[in-house]
């Protein structure tokens, strides 16, 4: 592999994206020790006007800075988008966390509210029996065919998936539907998943105005008839006298699905890579099931399955000396912050018992760090446990196909054999 050099790099290429992560981690390397907020063109995208351009921040301390002090860096203008989206679309798909206060606080008040204990305690005891199911299949589909299976299809998607449907009382009927236009809303472009780039913008707003009619839907139900699931606790929820109304509803549950699901599926199907590639390491999990704490924020920071958040300066600020006007717009790269030496000891060694790790996988300090880091080292911990037991034999027999993608570091699909099945 060449060495990079600084005016080669264009972090807006798309085909960067869909490189090796060997690559993008030595251009992160790069900037992060010469230049630490690089600054690039927005890629472009069909009808929206490009902006003026973003810096790149890849030390771990500015990415804690920006992220902790979210009256100077808001994420109210797009904290999903590098392009400033029309408000109402940045505001549907991108819910709470594309919003400052005091709307912000108010929503993850009340959602946060519907994350009970009981609800989340019930999700918990779900993720085990979801994940020894999707096991199961995933082996009868072995045995069905030649012996082989798809990692990200057969196991790594089912599950996040399956969970968050289970928690807002999604009918199995409407799954597909869900399953579907949720991959469109979380293609990032990929001209494999969305062929005509023109036919994007159109293949995404048909997408929302899907899953929002099911949650409409949903939500007047529950409201008629509670549930024990999550959208009646949405529903009912009040603080200070207010509910959500039923689009505040639908477009959480956009956000469920693309921050929920596309994140867990991507964590548990790039660490299945990279325990492959990292053999003793795989052993010595399997063999030691109290290294599931530590493993799981292993995995996290390793894959950072989202590459960056956006913040918007508020007014002139200063960072590590440096002086940015009004409006700059910075990407928190969050998979660089993970790899700062001046922060993880051998960063590039992949380490299972790492401790302490403090990972900026689920967000960096503020108010918008993750609300499904709970639930989401849960499920990758119950999901390598599942295939350590019941998968033993699983082995990746050829290369991933990479999601071109610069916001979610996504495998497209991953083939393995299970070595057991003749
Ligand atoms: C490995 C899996 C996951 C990763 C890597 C991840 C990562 C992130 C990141 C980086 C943020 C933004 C932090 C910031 O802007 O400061 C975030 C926010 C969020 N995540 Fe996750 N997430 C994961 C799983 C989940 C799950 C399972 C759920 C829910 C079921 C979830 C729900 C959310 C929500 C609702 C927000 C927005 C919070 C806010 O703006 O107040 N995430 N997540």
């Amino acid at each position: 592999m060449s060495t990079p050099t600084l005016d080669a790099i264009d972090l807006s290429e798309r085909t960067f994206w869909g490189a090796p992560p060997e690559q993008r981690h030595a251009v992160f390397d790069l900037l992060r020790r010469e230049s630490p907020f690089a600054f690039f063109a927005e890629p472009q995208v069909p009808y929206i006007p490009v902006g003026p351009g973003y810096h790149a921040v890849t030390r771990y301390a500015d990415v804690e800075a920006i992220s902790s002090q979210p009256a100077l860096f808001a994420s109210g203008s797009g904290a999903v988008s590098i392009a400033d989206m029309p408000p109402d679309l940045n505001e549907f798909y991108g819910s709470l966390i594309s919003m400052d206060d005091p709307r912000h606080g108010k929503i993850r008040r009340i959602v946060a509210k519907a994350f009970t204990p009981r609800v989340l305690e019930n999700l918990v005891g779900n993720v085990q029996a979801v994940a020894d199911d999707v096991v199961a299949r995933a082996r009868r589909t072995a045995e069905a065919g030649d012996g082989t299976i798809d990692v990200v299809a057969d196991l790594a998607a089912p599950i996040p998936l399956r969970v968050i449907c289970d928690m807002m009382g999604i009918p199995e009927a409407d799954r597909a539907m869900v399953l579907q236009q949720s991959t469109v809303i979380l293609s990032g472009g990929d001209p494999e998943l969305v062929e005509d780039e023109e036919y994007m913008v159109t293949a995404f707003l048909k997408a929302g105005e899907l899953l929002a009619g099911l949650m409409e839907r949903l939500a007047a139900e529950r409201l008629e008839r509670p549930a024990d699931d999550l959208t009646t606790a949405l529903v009912t929820t009040e603080v200070d006298g207010e509910r959500l109304s039923h689009q505040e509803i639908a477009s959480f549950f956009i956000l469920l699905l693309v921050a929920g699901n596309e994140t867990t599926r991507n964590a548990i199907s790039q660490g299945v890579l990279a325990l492959s590639e990292h053999p003793a390491e795989r052993d010595r999990w399997a063999a030691d099931p109290g290294l599931t704490r530590t493993a799981v924020e292993e995995v996290v920071r390793w894959t950072s399955p989202i590459t960056w958040m956006r913040r918007t300066a508020t007014r002139d600020v200063e960072l590590s000396g440096q002086h940015f006007p009004a409006g700059s717009k910075f990407l928190l790269f969050y998979a660089a912050a993970n790899r700062d030496p001046a922060v993880f000891a051998d960063p590039h060694r992949f380490d299972l018992s790492r401790d302490p790790n403090p990972h900026v996988g689920f967000g960096s300090r503020g108010p918008h760090f993750c609300l499904g880091a709970h639930l989401a080292r849960r499920e990758i911990g119950v999901a390598f446990r599942a295939f350590a037991d019941h998968l033993p034999d699983l082995e990746v027999c050829g290369e991933p196909a990479r999601l071109q993608s610069s916001f979610v570091n996504g495998l497209k699909r991953l083939p393995a054999r299970l070595t057991g099945v003749r």
